[in-house]
């Protein structure tokens, strides 16, 4: 039984496993009728607002981007009473205004993401959906999430083009220039299915962006080499002003 609505849903991407902030925290495990979520859901309240939190890649790191079951993650915050979600990702940065720290609230995606289940209607006999998806985030929570910034004086890029990518490898020097020359902004490896589900199932759904590296050859060191403490350290940096954004938002 839902006592109070939960406010607002946070999807927290590589790096960003809890929100040490959420006090009262009660967590939820449930199988959904897309199976079993990447971990708990814990509730609790950010300042005086009831907020949800669910790790994308489970709390321990061990879902990789292609295997993360994005359908249960979604239909485990709305079975709780979400209709606002906010997707943190951690991506690499493809143009100027996106170095290492730099946080974004992109208006656009291209998918490059392949194999993924990717709707809900993949059941035979679902119904079939064609959801409008020429804004793919919510325009009004990204408003939210831009004044709440504002509120919060934390900086935070307004728009800019996500394109999601299959991963688990980063990508080639090569395919950073393609997607550079198809418009991309940002480069991660989470953004879909997630966004295009959230939409069939009628969430409101942002992104915020969390800059950890110049995508490969983006940078100024060309030959520069990506590992995962260095990503893991910028996220922990760019996130400093995190907690008193979302309890802005
Ligand atoms: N590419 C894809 N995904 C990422 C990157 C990247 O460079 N950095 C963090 N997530």
């Amino acid at each position: 039984m839902m006592s109070e609505s939960i406010e607002l849903a946070v999807i927290g991407g590589t790096g960003v496993y809890a929100l040490a902030e959420l006090r009262g925290m009660e967590a939820h495990s449930r199988v959904t009728p897309y199976g079993q979520p990447s971990g708990p859901v814990r509730v609790g309240r950010l300042g005086g607002h009831r907020v949800a939190f669910l790790a994308r890649h489970g709390e321990g790191h061990s879902v990789p981007p292609h295997l993360i079951n994005y359908r249960a993650n979604l239909s485990a915050l709305k079975s709780l009473g979400a209709k606002r979600v906010l997707a943190l990702n951690t991506v690499g940065g493809i143009t100027a205004a996106f170095g290492p720290g730099v946080l974004g609230c992109p208006d656009q995606l291209i998918d490059y993401t392949w194999g993924r289940v990717s709707t809900l209607c993949e059941e035979p006999g679902s119904e079939v959906l064609h959801v409008d998806f020429g804004e793919p985030y919510t325009p009004q929570l990204r408003q939210s999430v831009l004044a709440a910034a504002r509120q919060a004086g934390v900086a935070l890029v307004d728009g800019g083009c996500y394109g999601a990518t299959q991963g688990p490898r980063l990508e080639t020097r090569a395919e950073i220039s393609r997607m550079r020359r198809d418009g991309c902004d940002l480069v991660g490896m989470t953004g879909m299915p997630e966004a295009g589900l959230a939409r069939e199932m009628g969430l409101e759904y942002a992104c915020l962006a969390i800059v950890a590296n110049w995508a490969a050859g983006a940078g100024p060191d060309v030959g520069e080499v990506i590992t995962l403490q260095d990503v893991l350290d910028n996220v922990a940096s760019a996130s400093a002003g995190l907690p008193a954004l979302l309890e802005a938002v």
